[in-house]
């Protein structure tokens, strides 16, 4: 069983040890990984109720919550176990105005038990392209669209919704983080080997994306 920490490294492909740094390598960037705008487009797709409330469970730093909150007016949860996200999460609700689980069967699983007959479930997530390979470091579960699909449904719920994104990455984020990875191997010698090598692999994950995988926002409808 993962210690919280561990969870939250993994989640962030980060060793334990630069947790405490994960907050300035990140500093430039709002989204870790999901596409704000969409998400929120496909959850205004579901026609929400001023009653509706959102739950963002691994919300980060508030990318999503924050849009969804501020575009689509309304309540939203935001949970995420690592601390200091929590903290940029409230400062960006306030600066706006405004208020995650294994192998995608499983978080279906998971996240269906809190959804009720009827309700809803937003992933976003991604598949191997065509001709691509998982073989890369914390890919290994990903598949072809097919399988994640037959993954996702595994349930018997319904696939209301999937919605292809293209260039998800803006393609400067390897450069920002490596920026700030310098900064602090300058400033703290002793962990510059890890530190810098943490933007190393941040800077191929990039590349491997690019190259190999697709993200996909899917909208599911939680059968009996
Ligand atoms: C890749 S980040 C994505 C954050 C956000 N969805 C975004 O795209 O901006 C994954 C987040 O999940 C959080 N996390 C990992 N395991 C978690 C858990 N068991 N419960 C809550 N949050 C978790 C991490 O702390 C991290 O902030």
């Amino acid at each position: 069983m993962r210690s919280e920490d561990e969870m939250v490294a993994y989640a962030l492909e980060a060793p334990t040890a630069l947790l405490r740094y994960l907050p300035e390598l990140l500093a430039d960037l709002e989204e870790l990984g999901s596409d704000a705008e969409a998400i929120a487009g496909a959850i205004d797709d579901l026609d929400p109720t001023i009653s509706t409330t959102v739950v963002d469970l691994g919300c980060g730093k508030g990318a999503v919550a924050v849009e969804v909150a501020e575009k689509l007016n309304l309540k939203v949860c935001g949970i995420d176990l690592f601390e200091p996200f929590m903290e940029s999460c409230k400062e960006l609700a306030e600066s706006r105005g405004g208020d995650v689980l294994g192998a995608l069967d499983q978080t279906v699983s998971v996240i269906r038990q809190y959804v009720k007959t009827g309700g809803y479930i937003v992933i976003s997530d991604g598949f191997i392209k065509d001709g691509g390979s998982s073989d890369f470091a914390g890919f290994e579960q990903y598949a072809d669209h097919d399988t994640m699909i037959a993954r996702l449904t595994a349930c018997g719920d319904t696939l209301l919704h999937e919605i292809i994104e293209v260039d998800i990455c803006d393609g400067n984020e390897g450069e920002l983080i490596t920026a700030r990875a310098k900064a602090i191997a300058t400033r703290r010698p002793e962990i510059a080997a890890d530190v810098l090598n943490y933007a190393e692999t941040q800077v191929a994950e990039y590349e491997y994306i690019e190259g190999n995988f697709v993200s996909a926002i899917w909208v599911l409808k939680r059968t009996q």
